[in-house]
């Protein structure tokens, strides 16, 4: 096995018995993430899996994750493509909203590891908790669907938009993802041809 796919399935192996927060006692699984490991163009970061994601030990498994497939198809995009995982490995209680502190543990020894590995082009996050994480910002409405570019993880590029369990909440939002989705396509390629720029390869 070579050393990214052996070190990425190390990280998988700690997140499956880890028990650094809380959060790993109601767990029947825990869910690390899926996806290409080489060349990755999109990571896509949710929040925390559902019961359907504990149930199976993968991402966007169920309704919201069917809508979130439908919604790349339309747009180009293969799930088979994108890396899918979460801010946090285990499903919180009732799917509550993480905490800062599981988010803190969780981030900081596994997903901040996945992307240093991973070294995706573009991360895309869905909803409020992965939007604060990455950029700071709390507001959804004024920074979905534009390249974001982060402060905390140096030469990053972030894109932002809302989470498909938002979707059922409140059906007009299915327009505003759609059309964010979209535009990921344009902005992969603007950012492919900035680092390319820089590396002067242009
Ligand atoms: N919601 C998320 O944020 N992540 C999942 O994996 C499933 C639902």
């Amino acid at each position: 096995m070579d050393t990214t796919a052996s070190k990425v399935s190390r990280i998988d192996r700690k997140i499956k018995k880890c028990t650094l927060c809380p959060l790993h006692k109601g767990r029947t699984n825990a869910v690390p993430g899926d996806g290409p490991i080489h060349d990755l163009n999109i990571m896509i970061v949710g929040e925390a899996p559902g019961r359907n994601e504990d149930l199976a030990g993968k991402p966007f498994v169920g309704s919201g994750g069917k809508l979130l497939d439908s919604i790349l198809k339309e747009a180009g995009l293969n799930r088979s493509e994108v890396y899918i995982t979460n801010i946090v490995k285990c499903r919180p209680p009732k799917n509550r909203k993480p905490k800062t502190h599981e988010v803190e543990t969780c981030t900081s020894n596994y997903l901040e590891r996945q992307i240093e590995l991973l070294k995706p082009k573009l991360i895309c996050t869905l909803g409020a908790t992965a939007l604060k994480y990455f950029t700071g910002e709390t507001n959804m409405g004024e920074n979905h669907g534009k390249l974001v570019r982060s402060k905390k993880n140096d030469g990053l590029s972030f894109f932002p938009t809302y989470h498909p369990a938002a979707i059922f909440r409140n059906r007009s939002l299915k327009e505003v993802l759609q059309e964010d989705i979209r535009k990921i396509p344009f902005v992969l390629k603007k950012v492919k041809e900035e680092g390319a720029n820089k590396q002067g390869i242009v």
